[in-house]
């Protein structure tokens, strides 16, 4: 979704605020714009598309000049994305410019006053009322007027404000957007995103919500909301630039593909010590875990998907039962929660907006909240009572991959974790499925070579399918899910997941000559069971394209095409079969010329309900 980004130092500040806005672009967006305080004025350039419209404006940055500025790439919600949309807007007297990531919810009202009043907009936004609402409040003083405006709206925002009056001042507010400050020498910034810091600053601080911070070319004062300064703690960037740059390859989707064995192998390792899994991040103590009767867990997309894989090795393990929801319907759900439920939230990059209502939700009713998430001091992160982090580094493409694997190997190692801790499994079971655990990474290194050369040329022979399913039992349905998520958001073909025993409930109604059927076959317990609905699609002329182990020849007969992966114990296959489904929709939508890293419609970060 939007990002926003500023800038005050010594130095020009378009060509950092473009960078910034170039390494946010996964955010996805449909505009951006830049405004630069030159000589005591406020210059605008702003331009409806990509980033290389507004690069072509600027002259590749060389205007507008001046040492302090702000940045924005738009993801409309307000009004079409047009330049006269695009943000910064500025007040009516032209001494406010303003950036803005979030909604304001009384945008109407204050519009509706403020027009009584004589103010011309000439946006349909509802940022454009923020920056004359601050144009209102303004005797001179520019944290005044900030917050004094602040405190009229709601609904969720990051504002990065610069006013002519103030030269080298750009302001920063945060109220449930993400926001960091970056602290440099001689120069300071802010941004959505560490991504468009981490090659200026590893410094950062994080803002928490009603914070707003007054940036300076010699320092940064945080303010809380009632405008008292406030000591925050500054925070190291764990990695470098190179983690978030596409290295070589074609696609950071595909980097991140290929970066999934070191990714699990990063989150697993640190936390296995002396054969035990050691969660030093979180003290759910075998207390708190019997008082324990129900698990819920709770994320939107991807997400979603790796609780409903991870639910099967958590109840197996553990016998506590485990519901998995959707976070946009869970508040609306009335739902069942209270002190005795501890709610799992799964989220890659910490600020979706309908996973945080929903924390907030079971918060409120009394649950323990445990959080799975990858960005670092991210509002879910923060939000939670106790966060396994991901570690998987950077993710850019807006199609998850390595940050779902990453998921699923957190909810593995909880369910073994808790399991040992209630005393539900032997020390040698325990041992072995740790074992299981670590071979993950090599697993899906194997799942990756072996798929690398055969998968584009699959692709190239289905990559013109107007529609496709994916069938699969109990884990093998929930990695269906997730596969069919991808074939779709980044191939745009339409992909459905069955229960492979549901299907003769309705939907094989709609298998006819040609239909293409991913058939994961990779749950052993199942096989048989599969095979006898591969071969009901098979009768009404589909062409199954099965995912399942070299050893399992029933299936390779039946099959017209097959993907292989290495045996795994089938509670934790999922991290394995999903390599594949992976890379088919990685090389479907290539052969497509699909945008593959920003696809259409999508934003990486939903910041918005
Ligand atoms: C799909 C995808 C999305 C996200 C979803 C939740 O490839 O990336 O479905 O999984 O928007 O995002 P996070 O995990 O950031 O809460």
């Amino acid at each position: 979704m939007c990002g926003i980004i500023g800038f005050t130092g010594s130095q020009n500040a378009a060509p950092i605020l473009l960078d910034g806005l170039s390494r946010m672009e996964y955010r996805g967006y449909d505009s951006a714009g830049i405004a630069v305080l030159n000589r005591g004025a406020i210059e605008v350039e702003k331009a409806q598309g990509r980033l290389t419209n507004l690069l072509e404006k600027t002259d590749n940055g060389k205007r507008p000049q001046g040492f302090a500025g702000i940045g924005h790439t738009r993801w409309a919600t307000h009004g079409a994305p047009n330049d006269i949309n695009s943000h910064p807007h500025v007040s009516g007297d032209g001494r406010f410019a303003i950036v803005h990531n979030g909604i304001i919810e009384n945008y109407a009202a204050i519009k509706e006053e403020l027009t009584a009043k004589g103010h011309v907009f000439v946006s349909e936004t509802d940022t454009e009322v923020a920056a004359h609402l601050i144009e209102e409040c303004y005797t001179g003083d520019f944290k005044a007027a900030v917050m004094k405006a602040v405190s009229r709206l709601e609904g969720a925002y990051a504002f990065g404000i610069i006013c002519s009056d103030f030269p080298g001042t750009v302001f920063a507010v945060r109220q449930a957007a993400p926001l960091i400050v970056g602290l440099g020498f001689g120069e300071n910034y802010f941004a959505s995103d560490v991504t468009a810091l981490v090659s200026y600053t590893k410094n950062v601080i994080y803002l928490d919500d009603g914070e707003f911070a007054e940036v300076r070319t010699d320092g940064v004062t945080i303010y809380d909301s009632i405008g008292r300064p406030v000591e925050k703690p500054v925070s190291k960037i764990a990695w470098s630039i190179e983690a978030a740059e596409k290295g070589g390859y074609e696609h950071f989707m595909l980097k991140e593909i290929v970066e999934q064995p070191a990714a699990v192998k990063e989150a697993i390792a640190p936390r296995i010590k002396g054969g035990e899994i050691v969660l030093d991040d979180f003290d759910l103590t075998e207390e708190k875990l019997r008082n324990i009767n129900k698990i819920v867990i709770t994320a939107c997309g991807s997400a979603y998907h790796a609780g409903c894989c991870g639910r099967y090795a958590i109840e197996k393990l553990t016998r506590i039962p485990v519901e998995v929801k959707l976070a946009s319907e869970f508040r609306y759900e009335d739902p069942i929660v209270d002190e005795h439920t501890l709610m799992i939230i799964v989220s890659q990059s910490g600020e979706t907006a309908d996973t945080k209502a929903a924390l907030e939700e079971g918060k409120r009713l009394g649950a323990e909240i445990l959080a799975i998430v990858n960005v670092v001091g991210s509002s879910i992160a923060r939000l939670a009572d106790h966060v396994l982090y991901e570690w998987a580094g950077p993710e850019i493409a807006v199609a998850t991959t390595k940050g779902f694997t990453t998921q699923l190997v957190l909810l593995y190692l909880f369910a073994l974790y808790a399991a040992k801790k209630l005393d539900r499994v032997d020390d040698f079971e325990y041992a072995r499925l740790l074992g299981e655990i670590c071979s993950l990474p090599k697993r899906i290194q194997n799942a990756i070579d072996l798929n690398m050369v055969s998968i584009p040329r699959l692709a190239e022979k289905y990559h013109d399918r107007g529609s496709m399913f994916f069938i699969g039992r109990n884990t093998d349905y929930a990695v269906a899910l997730e596969g069919s998520l991808k074939m779709k958001e980044i191939s745009y073909i339409h992909a459905e997941a069955y229960a492979a025993g549901e299907l003769k409930h309705g939907t094989i109604a709609l298998i006819e000559e040609g239909t293409p059927v991913v058939a994961v076959c990779c749950n052993e317990d199942l096989l048989e069971k599969t095979a006898s609905n591969i071969l009901e699609v098979k009768a009404r002329g589909a062409e199954v394209l099965a995912l399942s182990f070299r050893e399992n020849r029933d299936i390779i007969a039946h099959a017209d095409d097959v993907m292989f992966v290495p045996k795994t114990e089938t509670f934790f296959s999922e991290a394995v079969a999903v390599i594949p489904l992976q890379l088919l929709a990685y090389y479907v939508a290539k052969a497509n010329g699909c945008d593959i890293d920003k696809p259409r419609n999508l934003a990486k970060s939903v910041t918005v309900e």
